[in-house]
């Protein structure tokens, strides 16, 4: 079994997490911090936004209750191209989403999004700043943003009772060191096979611009394949992927 299962029962000390009632955007807040030096590994959660911000400059609607945190990782000069985070950090919202839902179907859809039930319940927003990334993550706890454009679920609309945030916390920055490790010391591909172990779509007709084909899986670069009707295969490194069956 890839990566630890930590649970509330295990007593550590955080200092590296800074909670606050209320900011604008916590990748807002990091990309500032890390251009004034902020080391890897801070974490910053907020229990509101209100200029939460999605992929393609969409809001991201940020009330009490659900998880809004980013981290800041600050690139090496060997470590593996700096597209392979987008799927450390899916594998990482994966396991810690997956864990309190055993009973259920949890997939990633490329490159990031965490799907249950063909719901989102978890966005994830990578921005970069010369060798600072920004990791900021929304999981839908207890209630779920209806303004996306796909449905939207949570633990609470799944009928799980959803973790203390708190101890979402923990665990989210326990797995995240794990797998950035992980990455560093092994490189893509054991990232990349946790990633299409548990991928939705798999051989699934989709969609990108005026491409219509079957998911492929994704090559040793992170780019969604989409294989075309005459076999040959299209590499897509950026852009919304639609699920046509
Ligand atoms: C998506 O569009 O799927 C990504 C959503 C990312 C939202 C999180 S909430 C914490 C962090 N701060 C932001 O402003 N956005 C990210």
């Amino acid at each position: 079994m890839l990566g630890p299962f930590y649970s509330s029962m295990e007593v550590r000390a955080y200092p590296n997490i800074e909670t606050v009632d209320f900011t604008g955007s916590t990748n807002s807040d990091l990309l500032e911090r890390a251009s004034q030096g902020a080391p890897e590994g801070l974490w910053l959660r907020a229990k509101s936004q209100g200029s939460g911000r999605g992929r393609n400059a969409r809001e991201w609607v940020s009330n009490n209750g659900n998880i809004y945190t980013s981290t800041i990782i600050r690139l090496l000069p060997h470590d593996p191209p700096a597209t392979n985070i987008a799927f450390v950090a899916a594998n990482v919202l994966h396991q810690s989403i997956a864990q309190f839902l055993p009973d259920k179907n949890v997939l990633i859809k490329w490159p990031n999004d965490i799907l249950v039930d063909n719901s989102k319940i978890c966005g994830i927003l990578l921005e970069r700043n010369e060798d600072a990334i920004i990791m900021g993550t929304g999981v839908n706890l207890v209630h779920s943003p209806q303004n996306i454009d796909r449905a939207a679920t949570s633990m609470t609309e799944l009928g799980i009772d959803a973790p203390d945030p708190d101890e979402f916390m923990h665990i989210l920055v326990e797995n995240f060191a794990y797998w950035l490790r992980l990455w560093r010391e092994n490189g893509f591909d054991i990232i990349r096979d946790y990633w299409l172990k548990n991928a939705h779509g798999k051989g699934q007709k989709i969609a990108h611009k005026d491409y219509v084909g079957h998911f492929d899986g994704i090559g040793n670069d992170g780019a969604c394949l989409l294989r075309l009707a005459d076999e040959e295969i299209i590499s897509i490194y950026a852009g919304d992927i639609f699920m046509l069956d």
